[in-house]
């Protein structure tokens, strides 16, 4: 395979760059991303010397790139993820979400076609989604499946949905092989610090204030960011072209009882008197069409393709608190700005 990864320096990008280098030596690596401020090659310090990784700065939405890297590199698989992901900059800026998410997608999909459509035997247009695109569920036990009707509520997830809808429709009318996954939150290693578990673990780190959206009582269904990289391997190998994927690892947490486990968590780690962090948090007004509740439903993943995810949410906070512990010089170059300097290090 000679795979194009759209988004590989970000954070779930990094895992599956790291994954698929890795794993398969014979596989070609292409990881284009723009190094936006999500972008950190420091993610992937480790494998980018390796012989079979390129890293190509760039758009997914520059066609003359994506032409010349599909000549090149001879691109037989898209692995999808570039995007712009956090909602709150979508209810700020929904317009770059519409560039990079719905039109970048689209012109990946033009090129991608105009390159394949001749042969579309090993050929595979990977779209890394999300679950935020099914909307959302009231309190209880309903949980998204494959099957649930498309309802996205925040411009984010608009744009992801209509990413999804422009994929499935190249399928439909081009024959294009493509497939989807919908994943529900991930944390983990390299996650940038806007998003609530890095940030929080960030904060307490330093001792600021923990700003909890409304009550603090909506809930998210959280995986392991590797569980999720391993997912994509599966599918990427064995995923059928036409289907969907929900991705979950039935972790439902309302954020509330999440902060306080990583509070407590997180002062036992720091040698901190119990209670300590939980003095920071600090209930701040609710965020514009805050969704209340998502739950993925992951039968198919573990009755199709055998996946299931490794981690429980338990042993998964701790590695992510051990690794951010640990790597604080990663949180001080991206708090600081200077992890975008390693790309004129590197590359220049
Ligand atoms: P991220 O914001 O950490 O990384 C996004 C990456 O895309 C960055 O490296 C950025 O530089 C790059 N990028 C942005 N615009 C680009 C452009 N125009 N051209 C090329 N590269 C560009 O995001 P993430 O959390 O790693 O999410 C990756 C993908 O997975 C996204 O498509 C997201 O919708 C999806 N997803 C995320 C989650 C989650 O919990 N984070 C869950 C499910 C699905
Ligand atoms: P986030 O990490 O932004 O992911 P998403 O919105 O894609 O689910 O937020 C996770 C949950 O945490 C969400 O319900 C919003 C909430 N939240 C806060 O309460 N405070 C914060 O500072 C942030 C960033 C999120």
């Amino acid at each position: 395979m000679n795979i194009l990864i759209t988004g590989g320096a970000g954070f779930i990008g990094s895992h599956i760059v790291r994954r698929l280098v890795t794993h398969y030596p014979a596989y070609q690596i292409i990881n284009l991303d723009l190094l936006t401020y999500a972008g950190n090659l420091e993610n992937l310090k480790d494998v980018d010397q390796s012989p079979n990784y390129t890293f190509v700065k760039g758009d997914i939405g520059d066609e003359s790139l994506l032409d010349e890297i599909f000549t090149k590199h001879n691109i037989t698989h898209v692995v999808h993820l570039a995007a712009e992901s956090h909602v709150d900059r979508s209810i700020k800026d929904p317009l770059v979400f519409i560039k990079t998410n719905v039109l970048g997608t689209a012109n990946l999909l033009q090129v991608a076609k105009k390159h394949w459509q001749e042969n579309y035997e090993g050929k595979l247009f990977y779209q890394v989604s999300t679950d935020e695109v099914y909307g959302s569920l009231n309190m209880g036990f309903d949980l998204f499946t494959e099957k649930t009707a498309y309802d996205p509520r925040s411009p984010y997830s608009a744009s992801k949905a209509s990413a999804d809808h422009f994929v499935r429709a190249f399928y439909h009318t081009y024959h294009m092989p493509v497939v989807i996954s919908n994943c529900s939150n991930n944390y983990g290693p390299n996650h940038f610090p806007e998003k609530l578990i890095p940030l929080f673990i960030h904060n307490i780190i330093q001792k600021k204030s923990l700003p909890v959206y409304g009550k603090g009582e909506n809930i998210r269904d959280w995986l392991y960011v590797e569980d999720h990289a391993r997912a994509i391997d599966c599918i990427l190998h064995k995923g059928q072209p036409g289907e969907t994927y929900n991705i979950g690892g039935h972790n439902e947490w309302t954020n509330i009882d999440l902060i306080k486990l990583l509070c407590d968590i997180m002062d036992r780690k720091l040698g901190r008197s119990a209670g300590e962090s939980r003095e920071l948090i600090t209930y701040v007004t609710d965020r514009a069409g805050h969704d209340l509740r998502y739950a993925i439903d992951a039968t198919k993943m573990e009755v199709e393709l055998d996946w299931l995810p490794v981690e429980t949410f338990e042993t998964g906070i701790e590695k992510t608190i051990d690794w951010y512990l640990n790597n604080k010089e990663w949180l001080d170059h991206v708090t600081s700005g200077s992890y975008q300097e390693y790309y004129s290090k590197m590359y220049h």
